[in-house]
């Protein structure tokens, strides 16, 4: 089944001049990018995106980060495009994530991971309108 998934190329890997490795690895296993844009998060933006974890202990210093620099949103699109992608980035810790994902390649620690994701669809939608008005989304 085609769906949409939000993906996020997080401050540490646009530091890190990584962009165009991970768009490589979304091309080369079937995820298009449906819509693509730079922009640098304030922290009440970063705190929007992630109020579902606005308990965590993380939270302050994961919105610090995430309002420290650009970042790259997109969505993706392809077959199963939610659980590929959750795939290719491997586990949120790096030191658990399998040789060859996105997050052992280019991650630094559990915080600055590299790439976010979409876990499910309802969250997927959620993420998408969060920084997609629907005209700036592709239909292939
Ligand atoms: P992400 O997949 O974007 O979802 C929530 C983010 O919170 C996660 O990636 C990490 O960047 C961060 N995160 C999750 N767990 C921790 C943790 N234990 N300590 C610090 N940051 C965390």
């Amino acid at each position: 089944m085609s769906e949409k998934t939000l993906s996020i190329i997080k401050p540490d890997a646009v530091a890190k001049g990584v962009i165009g490795q991970i768009i490589d690895c979304f091309a080369s296993n079937n995820l298009k990018i449906a819509a693509l844009k730079m922009i640098h998060m304030s922290k009440r933006e970063a705190q929007g995106f992630y109020a579902v974890h606005s308990e965590r202990p993380f939270f302050d210093s994961l919105t610090d980060f995430m309002s420290s620099g650009p970042a790259v949103v997109m969505v993706l699109s392809g077959e199963n495009a939610i659980s590929k992608n959750r795939e290719l980035m491997g586990a949120t810790n790096p030191a658990e994530a399998a040789e060859g994902t996105l997050r052992k390649r280019f991650a630094t620690d559990i915080e600055k991971n590299a790439v976010h994701g979409s876990d499910a669809p309802e969250t997927a939608r959620e993420e998408i309108v969060y920084f997609f008005p629907e005209l700036e989304i592709v239909n292939f």
